[in-house]
């Protein structure tokens, strides 16, 4: 499968993407239909069954939005499970983000919920549920979401992977994607890693281009350590925002890129006839991701000659007027197991924000983990004390990563912040956008035995 059967897969995105060509969407904003399903697919090991998607033989589809244009999305749940969709890092309003019981009532079976919102961003984010969070994120219900920006460079190709993995039994049945040991750990990793559901694919990208990569971790557990062999690149974007503080990566310094983290690369393509391999470099050992084709004579583009991205408008804390806020991550193990309602649970606790592991989505009366008023800065000290890494998310709203007690780190804009074992990291960010903000690791099997919580903006 190549690229433009990717996209073919997902008839919703094409139709949309499609009115595209004209200014259509300005008028008009389509309702993208994104019907959550069961799906059959081969990845690798025969005829999987029982995945999650929205069409029902191939992954859920590129969406294709623009940035300040309106966009509608209707999800209807054809499973027999609740869902919620949330998009992961726009900042929209707080009842369009897809938690259960704080910002919407889980979306029952043959039912359906209207997502109305306007993306502020452009730039590289996905979407996935937030209710049965653990099987149907596990089970292929995680989609990339492209927020265009008229002001884009033109590329001579784009490329789209989203990286997860698979659990699957030899005869390529679903297995149970999460264990007590894995979530008392680093979480469970799967046994079959894919790009877009396959494993190790081939995209044909014109030889001499220049290629746009937009890549995301949308695996539950998986933390990639990324670098490309073959052709030089430069990373424009990360978590959706421009930035030019990001070195190239290498196999000895690949990019970091945790649970819900994306990057952008501007790839220049060589001549036909050689390789560019996705690589993924674990301590254990190197496998190929993913590998980028040059087809055609060379079209000789130049890196050098690409313009920036466009930036974000981004809120600039105030960093001499901010208050902090103190979270410590770490290990609590005596709860209850979480009560999310319809949502799922995993029927275990080991996990805590400020000793206090979360009770459950669906549990009553919890308050935030903190107050925020709208329009003030605050910076947030995020303390990890446990052994394991936790990538650290906030819906809602983008914050600016300042410093480390073990590292140096680039000052960039994300909604998700890796923290190391032991690392204690501070983040700026304006608290500009009202509602109550989940904020959890996005180790799903962390998040659901106790690492999560909210944040209020007032
Ligand atoms: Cu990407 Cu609360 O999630
Ligand atoms: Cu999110
Ligand atoms: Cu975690």
């Amino acid at each position: 499968m190549d690229r433009r059967e990717f996209f073919l897969g997902g008839a919703a995105a094409l139709s949309v993407g499609a009115a595209w060509g004209t200014n259509a969407f300005a008028q008009q904003a389509a309702a993208i239909n994104l019907n959550v399903q069961n799906a059959s697919f081969d990845l690798g090991k025969g005829i999987t069954h029982g995945l999650v998607s929205t069409v029902s033989n191939a992954p859920p589809p590129v969406l294709r939005l623009r940035k300040n244009q309106l966009a509608k999305l209707r999800v209807s749940n054809q499973l027999s499970d609740y869902t919620t969709m949330h998009w992961h890092g726009l900042r929209i309003p707080n009842k369009m983000d897809g938690v259960p019981y704080l910002t919407q009532f889980p979306i029952g079976p043959g039912s359906s919920f209207d997502y109305e919102f306007t993306p502020p961003d452009s730039g590289t984010y996905w979407y996935h549920p937030h209710c049965q969070t653990m099987e149907q994120m596990a089970h292929g219900l995680t989609g990339i979401l492209v927020v265009e920006d008229e002001n884009d460079p033109q590329f001579d190709a784009e490329i789209v992977l989203n990286l997860k993995d698979f659990h699957l039994d030899k005869n390529g049945g679903l297995d149970t994607p999460y264990t007590k040991r894995g979530a008392a750990r680093g979480g469970t990793m799967g046994n079959v890693m894919t790009s877009n559901w396959l494993q190790n694919p081939t995209y044909d990208a014109p030889a001499g281009g220049i290629v746009r990569l937009r890549i995301a971790a949308t695996d539950t557990a998986r933390i990639y350590r990324l670098a490309l062999s073959g052709a030089k690149g430069k990373v424009v974007a990360i978590d959706g925002h421009a930035t030019d503080l990001v070195p190239w990566p290498t196999k000895d310094a690949p990019l970091i890129l945790a649970p819900g983290q994306r990057v952008d690369m501007a790839i220049q393509m060589p001549e036909e006839g050689r390789a560019v391999t996705l690589n993924h470099h674990a301590l254990s050992g190197s496998r190929a991701l993913a590998q980028l084709r040059p087809v055609g004579q060379s079209l000789k583009h130049q890196l050098r000659d690409l313009p920036a991205l466009p930036r974000n408008q981004l809120p600039e804390p105030d960093l001499s007027a901010a208050e902090t806020h103190e979270f410590l991550f770490g290990w609590t193990p005596e709860a209850d197991p979480q009560n999310n309602g319809w949502c799922g649970s995993l029927g275990y606790s080991f996990w805590s924000i400020n000793k206090t592991p979360w009770p459950g989505d669906a549990e009553p009366n919890v308050g935030p983990l903190a107050e925020m008023k709208l329009g003030k800065s605050y910076i947030l000290r995020l303390r990890n004390e446990s052994p394991n890494d936790h990538p650290i998310h906030l819906h809602g709203l983008v914050f600016k990563l300042l410093r480390s007690n073990k590292r140096e780190i680039p000052q960039i804009w994300t909604d998700t912040a890796h923290l190391l074992k032991d690392e204690t990291m501070e983040v700026a960010l304006v608290a500009d956008n009202l509602g109550d903000w989940a904020f959890h690791c996005h180790v799903i099997e962390h998040q659901k035995s106790g690492l999560a919580g909210y944040l209020s903006v007032v």
